[in-house]
């Protein structure tokens, strides 16, 4: 790639995440992120995002895209069964990878074609966790093998909230001692979140991630900055359940019909510094998504706002007093008071993490956040499911294969 080239990106998928992404590549100051092409299921589909999103190519699997020069970056939007096998086919033919959360799950990768819905779900935890581990560690070094920067894509840590209060931080040189993170919203849009097979559970996996994903790189900073190596997730309890499974379906309120998955799950992670980190999940909360941070150190308080914050709100005296605006991710209605977060690409992190991918893709720089952690929140979610099921506190390292 000639350095004047934008960075040719091929995005995977044509749902929810790749429409965020597409967004974001094309707001990239000087086109830092070109949008060669478009792979997804159903090619009619993908014909449909492509003329809306300006994607030039189209095609209905990506082995047709990878021999393409102009592919430089692989940006995978697809459900978490298929992560691992498109992130090793990408890097193979020597692209650049980011995959989006979770790196990986336990989706049924070891069973029989056959194996029903039910059979994915009911294996024993401990069984789940050391083959969605083992799968992270494996997308790790293929890429590392390709010699090609696998990017993980946590949105949490390229917010502007998080990074300032990162650099903070640093600045305060204070022991972080307790962090407490939650991203709640009324419930995924996507089918496929429904299924253990296709998403490996519910809210913990999903939505808890993100928190998860976010301490664990804050508490990794601290270690690194004081003593010259990250301080890590040893232990975790944890807990989840389906608390929507006596709500009467088709309501206008939370999504219903989790089939195998659970609604809400928390857990608590012990770091090697004996300090801790609270992070929850859940599908309980209507009036928009939340995602929140708080950082409590030895001497500071910190509390990051990724959805909603404050900086634009607006009053509609009926439903559709705004027209058909949109108002902030899953906020479903514009009557009565609305946070309309007039820069959610911004303040959630995506946009700067699409840079962040481009730039660590050019080579210009290792990404913020990749590979590396993407497999410590897989051990942890690992572990928290296995938590969940026994009751019990699990150490990381009795689970990791
Ligand atoms: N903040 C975040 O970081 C964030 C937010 C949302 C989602 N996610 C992650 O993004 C991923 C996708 O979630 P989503 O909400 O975008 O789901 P979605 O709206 O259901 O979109 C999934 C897309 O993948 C496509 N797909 C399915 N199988 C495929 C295949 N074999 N080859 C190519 N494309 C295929 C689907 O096509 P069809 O519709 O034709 O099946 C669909 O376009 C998940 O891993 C989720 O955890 C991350």
């Amino acid at each position: 790639m000639n350095s004047s080239t934008p960075l040719g990106v091929c995005l995977v998928g044509s749902g929810f995440l790749a429409r965020t992404r597409a967004r974001c590549y094309r707001a990239l100051p000087g086109g830092g992120g070109r949008l060669v092409a478009v792979a997804s299921r159903d090619e009619a589909k993908a014909r449909a995002f492509a003329a809306e999103e300006g994607v030039p190519e189209v095609a209905a699997d990506l082995d047709a895209l990878l021999g393409r020069e102009d592919v430089q970056l692989v940006d995978l939007c697809v459900p978490n069964h298929l992560h691992r096998p498109f992130a090793e086919r990408a890097a193979a033919a020597g692209k650049a990878v980011a995959c989006t959360k979770p790196l990986t799950a336990y989706v049924g990768q070891d069973l029989d074609e056959g194996a029903t819905d039910a059979d994915v779900s009911s294996v024993d935890r401990r069984r789940m966790a050391a083959v969605a581990i083992a799968d992270a560690r494996a997308m790790v070094e293929a890429c590392e093998g390709a010699g090609v920067p696998l990017l993980y894509g946590e949105n949490w840590v390229h917010a502007p909230a998080v990074r300032r209060a990162a650099a903070l931080l640093e600045a305060s040189g204070g022991r972080i001692l307790d962090l407490r993170g939650w991203e709640c919203h009324s419930g995924s849009h996507s089918l496929y979140s429904k299924l253990w097979r296709y998403t490996g559970g519910g809210s913990l996996i999903r939505l808890a991630a993100h928190p998860i994903g976010a301490m664990l790189h804050l508490k990794a900073a601290e270690g690194v900055a004081r003593d010259g190596a990250p301080i890590v997730p040893v232990a975790v309890v944890a807990d989840a359940a389906d608390v929507t499974a006596g709500v009467e379906p088709g309501g206008p309120g939370v999504a219903t019909g989790w089939v195998d998955v659970e609604s809400w799950g928390s857990v608590s992670i012990a770091f090697s510094d004996g300090t801790r980190g609270l992070a929850m999940g859940s599908d309980t909360m209507v009036g928009g998504m939340q995602s929140r941070l708080v950082v409590l150190t030895d001497q500071t308080h910190l509390e990051c706002n990724l959805s909603p914050h404050d900086s634009l709100r607006g009053y509609g005296a009926a439903q559709g007093a705004f027209g058909e605006s949109y108002v902030m991710e899953k906020a479903s209605h514009d009557a009565g008071w609305h946070s309309f977060i007039p820069d959610e690409d911004a303040s959630s992190g995506h946009l700067d993490m699409c840079a962040d991918f481009v730039a660590a893709a050019a080579g210009e720089r290792p990404g913020r956040s990749t590979g590396a952690l993407g497999y410590e929140v897989t051990r942890v979610v690992m572990a928290a499911y296995v938590s969940a099921a026994e009751g019990r506190r699990i150490t990381l390292d009795e689970v990791t294969p």
